[in-house]
């Protein structure tokens, strides 16, 4: 089943509580945390991500686009993420794999995200304790950029990955998404597609999520 994960990136902020409660129906709702120094942008941090827990029970996808992300892991784990992707560009091996372990054992699902310029096989060492890989389709900062449809080989590869190896990992998918790249991406192996700009702008927000999902 494919997954659809609306980024609060795209939202209206005055109207947060209302604009998370447009996308209830979505399976995931997507956090671009990002700290101005890994990317060059900056959005919001553990308070919104506390607030937005305390009025919705969804699975809150935190993609954490910030250096050095094992500083931080059990911190927005403790907040209210109950999956939190960080990029193997920002850690040491050694961090990784212990953010990892410390995010299994506060109970939650733990990701590695790849920019757009790194490999596939970058995340073969991880790949084993992970519970979502996640490949940028667009380089990492902003929403509302155009679809890297050279990501789709990507894609593909870790799909033969995960599969060949009997892996229980799923395949998010994160940037430009929209009703034909996305089809692009789940024919590619993806089954969790992050959206932004598609879904927020659209004029009927669930109808969207359920296009995504479908394919129509
Ligand atoms: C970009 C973020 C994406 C972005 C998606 O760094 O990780 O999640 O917000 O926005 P759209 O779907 O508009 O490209
Ligand atoms: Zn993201």
């Amino acid at each position: 089943m494919i997954k659809i994960a609306p980024s609060i990136l795209a939202a209206d902020f005055s109207q947060l509580g209302d604009e998370v409660k447009s996308v209830k129906s979505a399976d995931y709702l997507h956090f671009d945390v990002m700290d101005g120094v890994f990317v060059p942008n900056i959005s919001f941090g553990t308070p919104v991500l506390e607030s937005v827990r305390r009025i919705t029970d969804m699975t809150l996808d935190v993609h954490l686009m910030i250096t050095s992300p094992a500083r931080y892991a059990a911190r927005f784990a403790q907040s209210g993420a109950d999956i939190v992707v960080f990029h193997i560009e920002a850690e040491t091996p050694e961090k990784s794999t212990a953010a990892i372990d410390e995010l299994h054992s506060l109970g939650k699902k733990a990701g590695m995200s790849v920019k757009p310029g790194t490999p596939a096989e970058a995340l073969m060492p991880f790949m084993g304790e992970l519970d979502i890989v996640l490949v940028m389709t667009v380089e990492p900062g902003f929403g509302g950029q155009k679809f890297i449809s050279a990501m789709l080989p990507k894609i593909s590869e870790l799909r033969r990955i995960i599969d060949s190896c009997g892996l229980c990992c799923e395949l998010e998918v994160d940037g430009g998404i929209n009703p034909e790249t996305a089809k692009l991406c789940v024919n590619a192996g993806a089954d969790v597609l992050v959206a932004g700009n598609d879904i927020f702008r659209a004029p009927d927000r669930q109808e969207r999520i359920a296009a995504l999902r479908t394919g129509n």
